[in-house]
């Protein structure tokens, strides 16, 4: 797997939206510091991750943008509520609450379809497995395949992507590959 194109379009979305990542980002450096297993390394995994999805799956190509301005605005909000990294339970609703707040502070220009979704999967993200709803589908297996971040190897009846789920195996092999890893060393949050 090569992330070099996720990146770049990482980067791209960051320059964009860089008032809001700031203020995101500071929040959260403020309540947890900088550099934990649920910090800015992990959401710019969550989005690298939802690109490659998104990028494999032709069927939703006829909404290439919005899918990928849905997965950049989880990536960064998802977690971004955290008080500690435990299970934290509230996390995600907080998270929700946060990205709606957001859009509507920072006039955020986002389809009310995909954000009604995106505010869905940002909520429900850690206490819902399968929603049956394409791109939270995106964003939940782009955050599940992260847990390689903290050693654990994800099990593949807690992903939903046609994707994923026709390829597992082959992307379990590949994030197993170091190779493929050592190419996300980039945070595009910071
Ligand atoms: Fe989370
Ligand atoms: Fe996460």
């Amino acid at each position: 797997m090569d992330f070099t194109k996720a990146v770049t379009k990482g980067k791209l979305l960051a320059d964009q939206y860089s008032h809001v990542i700031d203020e995101v980002v500071k929040q959260y450096d403020e309540r947890m510091g900088q550099d934990i297993v649920h910090g800015t390394r992990h959401w710019t995994n969550v989005f690298t991750n939802a690109y490659h999805i998104i990028e494999n799956s032709p069927e939703v190509h006829n909404q290439l943008e919005e899918y990928l301005l849905g997965a950049f605005l989880f990536a960064l909000f998802h977690d971004s509520k955290r008080k500690d990294e435990g299970l934290d339970l509230l996390h995600g609703y907080k998270g929700g609450a946060y990205f709606l707040e957001m859009v509507i502070k920072h006039n955020i220009e986002i389809s009310p379809t995909i954000q009604t979704k995106i505010y869905r999967a940002i909520t429900n993200h850690s206490t819902e497995i399968k929603s049956g709803i394409s791109i939270i589908s995106v964003c939940y297996d782009a955050d599940r395949f992260d847990l390689f971040r903290v050693g654990k190897i994800p099990k593949i009846q807690y992903f939903s992507t046609p994707y994923c789920v026709n390829n597992f195996s082959n992307i379990i092999w590949n994030y197993k590959n170091k190779s493929s890893i050592e190419t996300r060393v980039t945070d595009v949050f910071r």
